[in-house]
Order: C-alpha cells, then sequence, then structure tokens
C-alpha cells in the first residue's frame, strides 16, 4: 500500500444532521443518515472491497465488488448505492461474498496485464490492493481468448498517459471529469467487452478537450491513467502538505516526494480551498522549480553594461547596504524604497516593508498589487469597511443567480470555476459581464442566461444601469437598506442612480449592451433569493476601477446581498498572495491591516515593537517611483519577486525609470526583465522551499511547508533580514513562524494565527482574533465592518484614452488556462505545448478589413508604442475590440498600455488601449531591441 495515499471512503460524506444507529458484523455503529453502506462501514474501520466507487464521486455501482448481505433483505447489494437506514444490520464478510468478490476479480484480472511488478503503480493500485483483498490466488480463465492487453498506450499529454491496456472501465475517469472537473471531456464508447474510455472521437489526449486538470488520473484505480512522473521516477516515500503558489484560489496540496525529489503533486482532500481538486498548473506546472535557468548564486555589477560577477551572500548584500547608505547619503532618506511580491509568503513580505520602514526610514513600499488588486482593497473598504472579498468559495454553493463581471475562471481561477460550474448545473442562473465571449458564456452543460459583451471601459455604466432597473422597478430590499446601511448615502446614491443617464437605453448607446439584455439581467439578480457577484482585474484595471468596486458593493447592498452564504461581492485575485501581500503593510499608506501610516497611535504601536521612528508621511507609489527615477530623485529599489519592467504598463517609461537608477536590487528566481536593469540579483526560493503562508482570495491563511532545502542557501526573509542589518537595523528572526508572531502581535486581525494553529486547524480565514477565534468565513454578518453599509455615488467618468481614426480599435487583455502572469514559471515547464506565443484575437470582420488572416503576423501600435503578434481570427471577441494575452516578455504587452490609471489607487488601466493593427511583415522595432538584450544578456551570463 502507498505511504501516502490520502484516505478514501467511497462516497461522499451525507450532509445530514441526523445520524442513525447499524450494526456492521455484529458490532453497533453511529454515522449521518444518508451514508452509503460503504462509507459507512469505512467510517466504522470495516473495509469493504470496491473499485468504481472512490469519495469524491457520486456513487455508480458498475463493478460489483462492494456486495454486502443485509438481514432481511434478498441478494447481495451493492454498498456504494446503497443508503445506511436505522437499524440496518449488514454484513461484510461472508463465505458466500468473499465466493462472489473473489470471481468478479477473477474476470478483471484474466484481461489485465499481469507485470504488477514492474508496473509503475506497483504498491499503489487498487486493483492490486483488492486482488490481495479478496484472496485472489489462481486466474481460471486464460488469456489465450479476445483481451484488451495489445491496447495502445496515448503519451500525448506531457504530465500523463493513457494505458488503454490497464483499464477496468470502473468511469471513475470520466465521472470524475464530469462531477469534479466540469470538461466533460472523456466518454465510455462502445458497449460491454468493446466499451473503452476515449478523449473524443479518435483524438488522443492532447488534442481532445481535456484540460490537463489531473482529475481522472487521481480517480483512476489502475495504472492506466498515470502521472508520467511517477513513471520515471517511482513511487513516493513521504508526503508534505503544502500551498499552490500560482492563483489566488489557493489550493492545498499534498506534495509526494521520493528523498528530497517531487515525484506527484495531488490536491488535498481536506484542502478548504479545493476539496481536492487541482488545475494544471498547480498540479503539473511545479518543474520550473528545479529549472536549468535557475540563479542560484548572488550576482552583483557596478553598472548594467558590466558582466555579472557571482559573489557570496556576505558580499552581496554588504553591496547592497553599501550602495543603499551611499544613495541616501547623497540623494536623501526618500531616494530609496522597495517592492514586495504578491507571490512571496506573508512573512516575507512583510520583512521587505519593515526594511523599508525601519531600516531605510521612508515609506516607500509598494506591491505587485498595485497593478492589479488595489481598487478592491480601495472601493471595499470604503462601502462595507473591509478591504477584502466578503465570502468563501464554498459559499457559491448556496447562490441562486452568479454575476461575473471582468473575470474568467476558467482560465484564471479553474478550481473555483469547476466549483462554480457544479453550482451552474444544479440551476442557479448565470450572467456574465465582459467584452468577450469567455469560457462560461457557453460550455458543455453550462450556457450563461445573460451575456452582456459591453466595450471596455464601460463597466461603470453598465453597473449603474444595473442599479438604475433595480431602483426603478421597486427591486430594492427596503428592510436591508433601512437596517444596515447609511440611509443618506442610500438617499443621495438613489436620485444619482434614476438620472435619465444611467437608465439601461442611454447606457447602451455608449457600452454597445442591448438596454432589454441590461434590464432582464438586473432583474434576474435583484430578484435573485442570493446573488452572487465574481469579479476579476476586467474589472479593477481601469481608471475607474475603484468606482467600479464601489458600484458593485452598492448594487449588492441595494439588494440585501452582502452577510450570509450564495451572496456577496468577491474579488477573484490573480496571484496566490495579492491578499496577504496587501494585508502585510505593502502600501505606503498603510501599515499592516490595512492601518493609516499617518494615525500616530497605530504608528506608535509599530515604533515601540520595533523599536524606531516612522516616518509618518506615506512614501511612493510604484508609479511614483519610476517618475521619481526618471527625474533623478529616486536611485535605489530593492524588488522582491516583481518584473516590473514586464508587468508594468509603458514598457519605455519605466525602462527609463529604472535605467536611470544608481542601485536596483532584483530578488528573483529567474534573471527577469528587471534584471537587465539591476545592480544586484540576488536569488529568491521557490514555493517548495520555502516556509510560511499565502493568504488567498477568500481571506484564507494557508500553509507553505518547505519540502526541499533553499537550493541557493537562505530563505527569503532572511536576505532581506541581513540587508536590514548591513544597514545598521536589528532586525532578528530565528525562523518564519516568529514572523508570523509578530505579525498576529501587530495586527488585530490577525491576533489568534500562528504556525501551530494553522497546523492544528489547516487553515483559517481572517479576521482570527479574540471575537473570532476560528475565523470568519463570512463577513458583514449582522453589520458592516465599518458599521452601516455606506453607499457611494459612481458617476460614470470615461478614461481619456479614446479611439479615433488613427487608433480605431480597443486592445483589452487577459489570461489562458495554462499559463500565467508574465509566464517566468509556465514558460519554463511542459505547459508550453498548449501555448507558447501570446496571439491578437481579432473579430472576423476587423481582420477582413485590414486583409488580416489567421496566422498572420499582426503590427499593433496605440500612441505609446509599437509590437508585433500573430492573429487568430474568432467572434469571442467584437467587432472593435481586440485581445491578446500577457504571458511572454518578447510580445511586450505593456509597450503599447498607456499611463492611464485608476483615480483612487493608480492601479493601471491596463484593459482599455486605443490601437490599430494591420498586416506586418517584420517584427517590432521594440522586439529586435528584446532580441538583442536576451542576448547580451546571455552572453554575460556564459562569460561570468
Ligand atoms: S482509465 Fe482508470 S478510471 Fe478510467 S475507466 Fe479505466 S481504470 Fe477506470
Ligand atoms: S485531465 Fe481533467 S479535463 Fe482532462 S480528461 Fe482528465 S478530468 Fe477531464
Ligand atoms: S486553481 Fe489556482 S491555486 Fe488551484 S491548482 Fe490551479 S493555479 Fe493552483
Ligand atoms: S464499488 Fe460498489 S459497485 Fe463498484
Amino acid at each position: 500500500m502507498n505511504k501516502v495515499r490520502q484516505p478514501d471512503l467511497g462516497t461522499p460524506a451525507s450532509s445530514s444532521a441526523d445520524t442513525v444507529i447499524v450494526e456492521i458484523d455484529g458490532l453497533p455503529a453511529t454515522v449521518k443518515a444518508g451514508t452509503s453502506i460503504l462509507r459507512a462501514a469505512r467510517e466504522s474501520g470495516v473495509d469493504i472491497p470496491k473499485l468504481c466507487a472512490t469519495s469524491s464521486l457520486k456513487p455508480f455501482g458498475s463493478c460489483r465488488m462492494c456486495l454486502v448481505e443485509i438481514e432481511g433483505r434478498q441478494g447481495y447489494p451493492a454498498s456504494c448505492t446503497t443508503p445506511i437506514e436505522d437499524g440496518m444490520k449488514i454484513r461484510t464478510q461472508t463465505d458466500a461474498l468473499s465466493k462472489l468478490r473473489r470471481n468478479v476479480m477473477e474476470l478483471y484480472i484474466s484481461d489485465h496485464p499481469l507485470d504488477c511488478l514492474t508496473c509503475s503503480a506497483n504498491g499503489d493500485c487498487e486493483l492490486q490492493d483488492m486482488a490481495g483483498a479478496v484472496g485472489l490466488r489462481d486466474v481460471r480463465y486464460g488469456f489465450e481468448g479476445e483481451n484488451h492487453l495489445d491496447a495502445p498506450t496515448d503519451t500525448s499529454n506531457p504530465y500523463f498517459q493513457f494505458d488503454a491496456s490497464k483499464c477496468i472501465v470502473c468511469s471513475r475517469c470520466v465521472r470524475a471529469c464530469d462531477e469534479v472537473q466540469g470538461t466533460f471531456a472523456l466518454t465510455i464508447q462502445g458497449r460491454g467487452f468493446e466499451s473503452k474510455v476515449s478523449a473524443g472521437i479518435n483524438e488522443d489526449f492532447l488534442e481532445s478537450e481535456c484540460v490537463s486538470c489531473g482529475a481522472c488520473v487521481q480517480a483512476c484505480p489502475t495504472a492506466t491513467l498515470m502521472d508520467k512522473s511517477i513513471v520515471d521516477h517511482g513511487q513516493p516515500d513521504h508526503a508534505v502538505k503544502t500551498t499552490c503558489a500560482y492563483c489566488g484560489v489557493g489550493c492545498s496540496f499534498v506534495a509526494e516526494m521520493k528523498g528530497d525529489q517531487v515525484v506527484r503533486m495531488t490536491p488535498d482532500n481536506d484542502g478548504q480551498a479545493n476539496h481536492g481538486h487541482s488545475c494544471v498548473k498547480g498540479r503539473f506546472a511545479w518543474g520550473y522549480s528545479t529549472h536549468r535557468d535557475r540563479v542560484l548564486s548572488p550576482l552583483i555589477r557596478d553598472s548594467i553594461d558590466e558582466p555579472w560577477r557571482k559573489v557570496d551572500w556576505e558580499e552581496a548584500i554588504q553591496y547592497t547596504a553599501r550602495r543603499f547608505k551611499e544613495i541616501q547619503a547623497e540623494h536623501g532618506r526618500k531616494s530609496i524604497g522597495g517592492i514586495t511580491s504578491s507571490r512571496c509568503t506573508n512573512e516575507e513580505v512583510f520583512v521587505v516593508q519593515k526594511l523599508v520602514r525601519a531600516a531605510m526610514g521612508n515609506n516607500n513600499v509598494d506591491t505587485c498589487a498595485r497593478v492589479c488588486h488595489s481598487p478592491t482593497g480601495y472601493g471595499l473598504n470604503q462601502t462595507l469597511g473591509t478591504s477584502a472579498g466578503t465570502q468563501p468559495f464554498d459559499s457559491v454553493m448556496d447562490a441562486d443567480v452568479i454575476v461575473v463581471i471582468g473575470a474568467n475562471p476558467t482560465a484564471a481561477h479553474p478550481v473555483f470555476a469547476s466549483q462554480m460550474k457544479q453550482r451552474l448545473r444544479q440551476g442557479a442562473k448565470l450572467i456574465v459581464v465582459d467584452p468577450r465571449q469567455i469560457g462560461l458564456v457557453k460550455s458543455p452543460h453550462i450556457k450563461a442566461d445573460y451575456h452582456l459583451p459591453l466595450l471596455p471601459g464601460t463597466n461603470v455604466p453598465v453597473v449603474n444601469s444595473l442599479a438604475h432597473v433595480i431602483v426603478s422597478e421597486g427591486l430594492v430590499d427596503d428592510d436591508y437598506v433601512r437596517d444596515r446601511c447609511d440611509s443618506d448615502s442610500f438617499d443621495a446614491w438613489k436620485a444619482m442612480i434614476l438620472k435619465p443617464e444611467n437608465s439601461p437605453e442611454e447606457v447602451e448607446k455608449i457600452s454597445g449592451v442591448p438596454a432589454v439584455d441590461i434590464r432582464a439581467a438586473a432583474r434576474l439578480y435583484g430578484k435573485a433569493n442570493r446573488g452572487a457577484i465574481y469579479y476579476g482585474l476586467g474589472v479593477t484595471e481601469h481608471s475607474q476601477g475603484s468606482t467600479m468596486v464601489m458600484g458593485m458593493a452598492n448594487l449588492a447592498m441595494a439588494t440585501g446581498n452582502i452577510g450570509f452564504s450564495g451572496c456577496g461581492v468577491n474579488p477573484l485575485r490573480g496571484q496566490n498572495n495579492v491578499q496577504g501581500s496587501c494585508d502585510m503593510g505593502s502600501f505606503p499608506h498603510e501599515l499592516p491591516g490595512y492601518r493609516p501610516v499617518g494615525n500616530d497611535e497605530v504608528r506608535g504601536s509599530f515604533e515601540k515593537h520595533w523599536g524606531v521612528e516612522i516616518d509618518p508621511e506615506p512614501g511612493f507609489r510604484i508609479p511614483n517611483m519610476f517618475d521619481e527615477a526618471c527625474a533623478g530623485r529616486y536611485k535605489g529599489m530593492y524588488i522582491q519577486g516583481e518584473d516590473v519592467a514586464q508587468s508594468d504598463p509603458d514598457t519605455h517609461h519605466v525602462e527609463a525609470a529604472l535605467g536611470n537608477m544608481d542601485c536596483v536590487v532584483v530578488q528573483d528566481l529567474f534573471l527577469n526583465e528587471t534584471a537587465k536593469f539591476a545592480h544586484v540579483f540576488l536569488p529568491g526560493t521557490s514555493f517548495l522551499e520555502k516556509d510560511g503562508t499565502f493568504i488567498n482570495a477568500e481571506r484564507r491563511i494557508n500553509r507553505v511547508r518547505p519540502v526541499m532545502k533553499p537550493s541557493q542557501g537562505k530563505d527569503e526573509w532572511r536576505i532581506t533580514q541581513e540587508i536590514a542589518q548591513a544597514l545598521g537595523y536589528p532586525m532578528q528572526y530565528d525562523n518564519a513562524a516568529q514572523i508570523m508572531d509578530e505579525i498576529a502581535e501587530l495586527t488585530p486581525t490577525f491576533t489568534n494565527v500562528s504556525f501551530k494553529f494553522l497546523d492544528e486547524v489547516g487553515s483559517v480565514q481572517w479576521p482570527c482574533n479574540e471575537k473570532a477565534p476560528m475565523g470568519t468565513p463570512i463577513m458583514h454578518i449582522d453589520n458592516f465592518v465599518r458599521g452601516k453599509g455606506l453607499f457611494i455615488e459612481t458617476e460614470y467618468v470615461p478614461t481619456e484614452e479614446r479611439t479615433n481614426r488613427k487608433f480605431p480599435l480597443l486592445l483589452t487583455t487577459g489570461r489562458i488556462l495554462s499559463q500565467y502572469n508574465v509566464g517566468a514559471q509556465t514558460r519554463r515547464t511542459e505547459n508550453m505545448v498548449w501555448y507558447n506565443a501570446d496571439l491578437l484575437e481579432v473579430h472576423p470582420s476587423d481582420a477582413e478589413m485590414r486583409g488580416i488572416k489567421e496566422g498572420d503576423l499582426v503590427s499593433l501600435s496605440s500612441r505609446k508604442g509599437d509590437i508585433s503578434l500573430v492573429a487568430t481570427i474568432t467572434d469571442r471577441v467584437q467587432p472593435g475590440v481586440v485581445y491578446t494575452t500577457f504571458h511572454n516578455p518578447e510580445t511586450g504587452a505593456n509597450v503599447v498600455t498607456t499611463e492611464h490609471s485608476d483615480w483612487a489607487t493608480s492601479c493601471p488601466e491596463y484593459k482599455v488601449t486605443a490601437v490599430q493593427i494591420a498586416p506586418a511583415t517584420h517584427r517590432s522595432d521594440w522586439q529586435h531591441g528584446f532580441d538583442e538584450n536576451a542576448k547580451r544578456q546571455g552572453k554575460i551570463l556564459e562569460t561570468s
């Protein structure tokens, strides 16, 4: 038996609150009503043999291995499909049952290769275990007759193989794909002896609809569907629980290890965000962590034209501190600062903002969350009183109407998307507000009730018009608003929302969304018993990002949709620790817990603990840092795990700023685009080497545990600590747990949190303190955190970025499932087989007008710059809109994005850029420059 296999109780747990008492093999057992006999027995320590059943799937009853006898009933019912009843007397082990099970097993084995000793599943195969459990010793039937032993193996998927000769046609894979993942990629073709699992019609897995989530591989009880990493490396010998480092769903995983080698990542059945499911990135795309491109020794150089020099940690840290001190001596205390990373742990982020505040003596700290979800923090804080989403993911299972705005969950938050799709298949209604036809609009067994395909930049008028219908048609929840919200603000908002310019008919003229659809969607949401809003960067990354967040909060409050399960306003966070990096005080005006640095009492508590005075003046935001750098006043920067040269808007401006600085320190896994402008490179650690916590989109604090030692020799928080010490500030932690203890001591929403507590409870959602010792899954239950919910008027101020004759199209951007952000990790994995270059989606009419065909190279120009991309012609985008992803540095998507940003938070307006496209014969000048730079960088490394 595999030593790290997670327990499998055979069928899903019953949700009943009632219990029944039964007798299993003569012993009494108390179990929840509605539990299957199979599960009841396993919960009581009696293992009934099974093959087609597994605890993540509804019972199917096909294999006939789990037969039992029930007193007073005839025959031998399947225990997986028979619910337990009060007073039942069940026998699981009788001579008759043993004989029946052996006969069934004999039939399976007679058509199965007898290569157990050399099979990669040896020791982790349920068929093998069951053959042992039923005592099968001989097979009476020979292998001469018809069998499947020569069936071919499909190795097309880069991560797993399908060896049809080993398939017992139990359907677990098909059901996992349907029930858990919701992709419906697999079928059982044929009948009887001819039945076989198929990924599409005459297609291999790679060509099929499969999205490589791995649920089928996990469900397979044999070696038929098998991770290639297990085939290559063998079975694991131990396991460590940790958290995925990709998106904000924050899936828990069991890292299965052989020595210090990861051989498989299996989603943790106890994971409270993912319940045993995963996507292709978390489950399979972890190879980047040991990729040969990783830099494992510190590098320094006096000028960015010089070659890098490998140095030891001591020299790198002393060099960094000396340069920072020299800059401050020459240009003043505020001439340096730092950027924290939403990819890093809370503990790593906390020490960087502490380094800036306590050792550099200013508040010039910002986070990469600035460029994604800063409007969420601002907008939800203003209206509700907390800079975070309101619900746990599981809440979606209680929603009647789901509204998805500016998010693409099946691509960017796939595990939550699978859960949402389960609820939609149960009958919940769906409204999608997005310029593009995202996957949820129409997919197997899912069809949005309304898709509002608005023009990029018109979120605010659309949300205002939804509110207009709700108010004008009497759909406001008056009792809720009267009891829970600020009445003056409601009256003012109502007056604004009823203005004629917010009517669907007027908004249709701006947004392009038919008024009739706006009205119908508003009625659907307004009349819902439980309406839930989920949104993403398609909301925040606009010049009105904060306005739109407040607009959604207004809408939810007006309809009484905050404070219980199945509703809420829920940001889907892009990176693994966006929530945490914001919580940890990464903003220039806020200390940890979103408390103003200008508040004497708050600042005093940190000063007392840290033993230094903290500057009461807010520091620079990232865009200000770049402006100041261009002006020659900001000269040094410590950048933790963030590739600003690639991910920030207006690349030319960012590069000019970085090129004008005297000491840029980059701490990362790889020499990224920003490192081209760096003077110090400090190698970072991958998530497999980190000890700490991440906080996901539902405020869940998850443990990240090291499965191997840091391969560059140092924890990242230690690097920061040593820089602080070299700057003269006595920062001293012995381990990451001590950092969390300090966070808990200084941050009221984290008071009860510690590594020890998290190890005991698994994970917890903040606030977690004296008032809520076990955390807070749902926010604002009786009252809003700010007291009364505040309606804020959301007048529409259009972006200054407008189309004209020269730039007649609107470019908007997004992600694809197989890639992640700037691609630093996923481009170093086999995920490249699915998507190895950013494509430009163009509507057929726009393409035809310009003579552009599928696969053509096109130039894309904006007021800021020119790039070239390969076009794909599709009606997923509407006429007048083009769309691309931003996963490859050589695409340079941000060369064309503008300096426009959210009025409240400076979050860049990535989602709206006026552009023109035309057929191209060669790549853009910027891309040629990029190629040259890359070659130069490679050369330098070779000679170092
Ligand atoms: S591939 Fe595995 S899970 Fe699917 S039917 Fe065959 S044995 Fe069962
Ligand atoms: S990997 Fe996922 S999507 Fe692909 S067939 Fe298996 S369950 Fe379905
Ligand atoms: S959904 Fe997100 S957190 Fe979960 S496995 Fe995929 S990338 Fe990781
Ligand atoms: S496990 Fe019950 S019929 Fe297969």
